[in-house]
Parts: C-alpha cells; sequence; structure tokens
C-alpha cells in the first residue's frame, strides 16, 4: 500500500484539493482508495458525502475523530493532514508516512510560512528522509512562466524537489462542488488542460508502476465499485 500525507501548516495552501483529486485519480485507474481526513474541519468527508454514487468508490475515514481502519487490500491510503499543525502533531502524522506533498501557493507570504514549516518538518521534527519522501507542489499559480526562485533555491538547499506546478483554476472548484475531480469533469476542456501538470506529481509518486493518466474520463464507471470487502486492517499508530 502507498501511503501519501498532503500537509503544510500554512492555511489554504490546497492539502485538500489535492488529496481529494489525487484520491479520484487513483480511484478511477481502478485502484483501491482510501482517503483519511485528519482535519476537524472536515473537507475531504464534505466532498465525499457529494460524491455522486455512481462515482469511483473511495472509501473515506474521518480520521481526526476516529482510528484508521482500512480494507485489507488497499492499494492507496491518501491523507489530508490539518492546517496549524506544529510540533508532536507533526510527529504522530507522519509516522508511517512514505510520500508527504506540501502544497504552496505562489505569495511571499505563503513561501515564507511554507519555509517555517519545512524547518520545523525536517530539522526540529527530523523527519526520517529515509523513510519520508518529502518533495514540495506549487498549486493555485497563474502565471507559470514566473519562476519562484526563492523557493526554488530554498528547496534546493534542503533536497526537496518542485515536483508539479497547478494552475489556479475554476475547475478545481466547479469539481469540488460535485464531489468529484478535475480528472471526471467530462468534455471539460480547462479541466484537461489542468490534468497534464499532474503527470510528474503522479511520476513521482509511483515511478514506472504509472497508473495511465485518464483523460476527460468518458469510461463506464461500473466496475470500479468493488472495495466493499470490509475485512478491516488496523493502523491505529497512525
Ligand atoms: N489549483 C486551484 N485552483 C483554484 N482554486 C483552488 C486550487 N487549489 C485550491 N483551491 C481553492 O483554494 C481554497 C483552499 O484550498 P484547500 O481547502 O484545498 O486548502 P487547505 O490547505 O486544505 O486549507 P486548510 O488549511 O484550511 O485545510 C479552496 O477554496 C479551494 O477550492
Ligand atoms: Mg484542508
Amino acid at each position: 500500500m502507498k501511503t501519501i500525507m498532503f500537509m503544510n501548516a500554512k492555511g489554504g495552501s490546497g492539502k485538500s484539493t489535492l488529496a481529494t483529486n489525487l484520491a479520484a485519480y487513483y480511484a478511477l485507474c481502478n485502484c483501491k482508495v482510501a482517503l483519511a481526513d485528519f482535519d476537524m474541519q472536515g473537507s475531504c468527508m464534505d466532498w465525499l458525502s457529494v460524491r455522486p454514487q455512481e462515482s469511483p468508490k473511495i472509501i473515506g475515514i474521518p480520521a481526526a475523530t476516529r482510528s484508521i481502519k482500512l480494507p485489507r487490500d488497499t492499494e492507496y491510503l491518501i491523507m489530508d493532514a490539518p492546517g496549524a499543525v506544529h510540533g508532536r502533531a507533526i510527529d504522530r502524522l507522519v509516522r508511517r508516512v512514505e510520500h508527504l506533498i506540501i502544497p504552496v501557493t505562489p505569495s511571499p507570504v505563503d513561501f515564507r510560512a511554507t519555509a517555517r514549516f519545512i524547518q520545523e518538518l525536517l530539522l526540529v521534527r527530523q523527519v526520517s528522509r529515509s523513510k519520508t519522501r518529502v518533495a514540495c507542489v506549487a498549486n493555485r499559480v497563474r502565471d507559470v512562466s514566473h519562476s519562484y526562485e526563492a523557493l526554488e533555491r530554498f528547496l534546493d538547499r534542503l533536497g526537496i524537489p518542485l515536483i508539479a506546478t497547478l494552475h489556479d483554476s475554476d475547475s478545481y472548484i466547479k469539481a469540488s462542488g460535485l464531489g468529484l475531480s478535475i480528472f471526471e469533469l467530462k468534455g471539460d476542456r480547462q479541466a484537461g488542460r489542468d490534468q497534464q501538470p499532474w503527470h510528474p506529481l503522479l511520476r513521482w509518486i509511483d515511478g514506472e508502476r504509472l497508473p495511465p493518466v485518464i483523460k476527460n474520463a468518458n469510461r463506464d464507471m461500473d466496475g470500479f465499485r468493488n472495495i466493499d470487502r470490509l475485512d478491516e486492517l488496523e493502523l491505529s499508530t497512525i
């Protein structure tokens, strides 16, 4: 099972948006996916509550209030961390996470807050880089030609790759209101364009085992709903 967490103490950087989109992407690829929401705000659980019945199945786990129980055959566990995490809360959340993705929006204020968070994560909390791969994603980018030199220099010094640059786009907002992802907005051209920048992020997670990239999924959704075996695996230490 792959474990992927979106985390940044800076609020509003796109953790929940990226977590829901990634979960839906893998579900569309016919993978068995669980989405654990560690935030009391419950944005991912809210998103799942409006997700259409016929959409590819994602198991939702309100992890802020309950221990995690997963179907034994889960292939991807996507985790959404709350904003404003510090101290021991970081240690508890990061334990057992293989891939930690830090979304950052391109404003100087957000860069500074993210830099402080990364410092705490790596230097103070000493998250083990041998167990947890860490990467950044630039999110809500308007001008893709703009380079984020200060951020890139900072990440470079710490050996953290900037693995994707995702656009600021209404398709994320539209999809989110429908309980869908940008990979599921059929025939929506903007959503199609927004899918492209996800490729390097998916490659970073999956390497050679990259699941197929979905293009405006016009597929029959039956056959995707096969995660009903609640033969449970307890991960109470997360
Ligand atoms: N790429 C994007 N394009 C447009 N809007 C986006 C994008 N990413 C996120 N948003 C919007 O930005 C807002 C904040 O995103 P989100 O809730 O995912 O952030 P968060 O990091 O989970 O916040 P919090 O720290 O409060 O949990 C939301 O309204 C979301 O719809
Ligand atoms: Mg959130």
